[in-house]
């Protein structure tokens, strides 16, 4: 199996910037195959690592209620369909979720699609799931045993309690996680006395391991509103370095 980080996080915090930046370190550094899935049904994942998604998961589950040929048996369809929708990219691919199904039971097309996830990850070595604050998807697709969650938090004492509340939710959706890691985004160059001595303190009672802080980034800003994808960051940005000196931390720990 892959190993598996999942992100988490309050909405805008984050989750989809550290996701596509976590697929390119394990690129760049020889990790791959990484399969990058975006669990958040307002996909853009796939615009922060600059490819366009066809198919998504949330239409093939449709299809499988509908368009099945009579020859063919759901599993294998849905194995195929998956396999189609698989955007293939140097030294990864991505699978996108997409929107919650409609009405309706959709007991046997989760099942079936998460049998078929189950198989293709065995191809990859890391699994890198974009998710919305929630995680449910995880559960729902028992995708439950993560060895990393990675909860990205701003850089507030409240945003830090949030953080750690969405990190406490592995118990009630019965994940498995291994690894509980704090991530604290667009923090001040200089670190806060105060904010340091609470977030260690919010670490240590909720059972989460600091990874670290981020600063701002005026470059992810300026390739954000030019909607250019993560990959333009300069090898030697010093926020990209800075956050893959925090990846090769959550990868020294397993
Ligand atoms: N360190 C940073 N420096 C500058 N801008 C940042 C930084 N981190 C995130 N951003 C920006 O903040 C916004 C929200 O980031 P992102 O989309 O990664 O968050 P998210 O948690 O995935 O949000 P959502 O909950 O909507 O999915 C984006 O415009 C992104 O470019
Ligand atoms: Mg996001």
């Amino acid at each position: 199996m892959a190993v598996r980080v999942a992100l988490a996080g309050k909405g805008g915090t984050g989750k989809t910037t550290t996701a596509a930046l976590l697929v390119r370190f394990l690129v760049e550094s020889g990790r791959t195959p990484v399969l990058a899935v975006d669990a958040d049904p307002n996909a853009n994942l796939n615009e922060l690592l600059g490819l366009e998604v066809e198919t998504t998961l949330g239409e093939i589950k449709n299809e499988l209620r509908t368009s099945v040929p009579e020859s063919m048996a759901r599993g294998d369809f849905m194995e195929m369909r998956v396999h189609e929708a698989l955007v293939e990219a140097e030294g990864y691919d991505l699978l996108v979720m997409g929107q919650p199904e409609g009405p309706g039971c959709y007991c046997a097309a989760h099942s079936f699609l998460s049998q078929a996830l189950q198989k293709l990850e065995r191809s990859y070595a890391y699994m890198v799931v974009d998710n919305e604050a929630g995680m449910e998807h995880l559960s729902r697709l028992n995708m439950t045993e993560i060895d990393h969650l990675l909860v990205v938090s701003d850089a507030s004492s409240r945003g830090v309690l949030t953080a750690a509340r969405i990190a406490a939710l592995v118990k009630p959706l019965q994940l498995q996680v291994s690894h509980k890691w704090l991530l604290v985004n667009r923090a001040p160059e200089e670190i806060p006395e105060a904010l340091d001595k609470h977030v260690r303190e919010v670490c240590a009672r909720e059972d989460l391991k600091l990874l670290g802080y981020l600063p701002e980034s005026e470059r992810v800003f300026e390739l954000e509103i030019n909607q250019k994808p993560l990959w333009e960051l300069s090898a030697e940005d010093p926020f990209l370095r800075k956050a893959y000196g925090l990846f090769e931390k959550l990868m020294a720990t397993s």
